[in-house]
């Protein structure tokens, strides 16, 4: 779950430049499949609109000469982390700006190097926007926390996963929740629960859910969670508040309504020097490796930002072992040691009537395919144990 970042969040927070040909564009490459519905999710996330947006411009115009420094202008395009180079450039001096068209990226003009085409100045225009309204850091007394991934407002289980994005920086560590209508037709999240991975504890301090539609980013009124000050071991996991949140605000009738959380602190604590790998690689690769190729084909694999964003199978398409491990690590966010049956993995891809969720867009359908993706996850999650 890439959606993430913020500590107090300010409401009428806008996204104003998102505009149509943008939108439009992100929202395209979805992955429908007329046999499974419809599985397209706008995706207004700042990372996936960089990777679909903002980065082919900035490679083709900008990258041959920022990827490396400029005299006293240092890089903020490498090779490869163009998006954690361009963001963290200067502390940020490129999106932490009240407006896109303050940044000095899209200022610039002419240089040494070119200005931007006009489609090119949108692209890279509607992202920075995108990275103000997700960073309510740039907001007074707000400060900058992780990217989490975005959810929608669907009923169904949540995984938002903290990747290797900073400050948490550990793909095992997650924030999982549910979310249903109650009776006054209110969303309400239950279950909201704070897990650390193997290489360092967390600690939050006042969450906030917040909503992003194609117009704005803004904050749940409720603010329920105001008191949170929680740490959580490696390893360890714990209820957020009483687990409950009431959405109040939730945009109704707009169905390209997603939802991430905030934080007025998110930081590491007691960092562990463990090594992290696979414990169990021989049932992750080839066998389960191979469902999920599937996947990245479809969804997962950039076509759609909301997927991949959620959690990235690029590396599943690999021929190098290194890679394919580092996918392995990444994945053992997905997967419920102590209860593999439970594994978010397996539930996502499993038909409800079969204890699946309620949410995910793509559910496998043959019953050979269900016991073959059912026995791949439990055995591997087994032997990670
Ligand atoms: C041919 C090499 C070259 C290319 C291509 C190039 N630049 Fe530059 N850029 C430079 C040099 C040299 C500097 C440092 C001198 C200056 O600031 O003008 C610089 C500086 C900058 C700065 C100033 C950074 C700061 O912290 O003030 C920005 C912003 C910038 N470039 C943006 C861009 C963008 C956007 C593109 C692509 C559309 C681009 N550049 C393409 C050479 C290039």
């Amino acid at each position: 779950m890439k959606l993430v970042r913020l500590n107090k969040i300010s409401t009428g927070l806008r996204i104003s430049s998102l505009g149509g040909a943008l939108l439009t564009l992100a929202i395209a490459p979805g992955c429908n499949d007329s046999s499974s519905g419809d599985m397209t999710q706008p995706d207004v996330s700042p990372t996936a609109i960089f990777e679909t947006l903002a980065k082919p411009q900035l490679v083709q115009s900008c990258a041959n000469c920022h990827d490396r420094p400029q005299g006293s202008v240092a890089t903020f395009l490498a090779e490869g982390t163009e998006y954690q180079s361009i963001t963290n450039y200067e502390n940020g001096k490129f999106i932490n700006v009240p407006g896109a068209n303050q940044s000095v990226l899209l200022a610039k003009g002419a240089h040494t190097g070119p200005a931007f085409e006009p489609d090119q100045y949108a692209a890279v225009q509607g992202w920075i926007e995108a990275e103000i309204a997700a960073r309510p850091s740039n907001v007074n007394g707000m400060m900058k926390s992780a990217l989490l991934p975005t959810a929608p407002i669907t009923t169904g289980d949540f995984n938002m996963n903290f990747g290797n994005e900073a400050p948490i920086n550990d793909p095992q560590a997650n924030i999982t929740f549910h979310l249903a209508p109650d009776s006054s037709n209110f969303y309400r999240v239950s279950k909201l629960t704070l897990t650390a991975g193997p290489t360092t504890g967390i600690h939050i301090k006042h969450p906030k859910f917040y909503f992003i539609t194609n117009s704005a980013s803004f904050a749940d009124p409720a603010d329920s969670l105001g008191i949170v000050d929680l740490s959580v071991p490696a390893n360890g996991s714990a209820t957020i508040g009483t687990g409950t949140v009431l959405l109040t605000n939730a945009p109704s009738n707009d169905p390209n309504t997603r939802i991430g959380i905030a934080f007025e602190s998110l930081t590491q604590s007691m960092v562990q020097p463990v090594q992290v790998a696979c414990k169990d690689f021989k049932d992750f690769n080839p066998a389960l490796v191979k469902d999920l190729q599937g996947c990245a084909a479809t969804c997962h694999g950039g076509r759609n930002g909301a997927a991949t964003s959620a959690y990235d199978m690029k590396l599943s398409t690999s021929t190098d072992m290194a890679m394919l491990m580092s996918f392995c690590v990444s994945s053992l966010g997905r997967i419920n040691k102590q209860d593999p049956a439970k594994s978010i993995l397996l539930l996502q891809a499993i038909p409800q009537a079969q204890g699946g969720t309620a949410n995910h867009p793509f559910k496998y359908s043959v019953a050979a395919d269900i016991t073959r993706f059912t026995t791949e996850v439990t055995t591997w999650a087994a032997g990670e144990k």
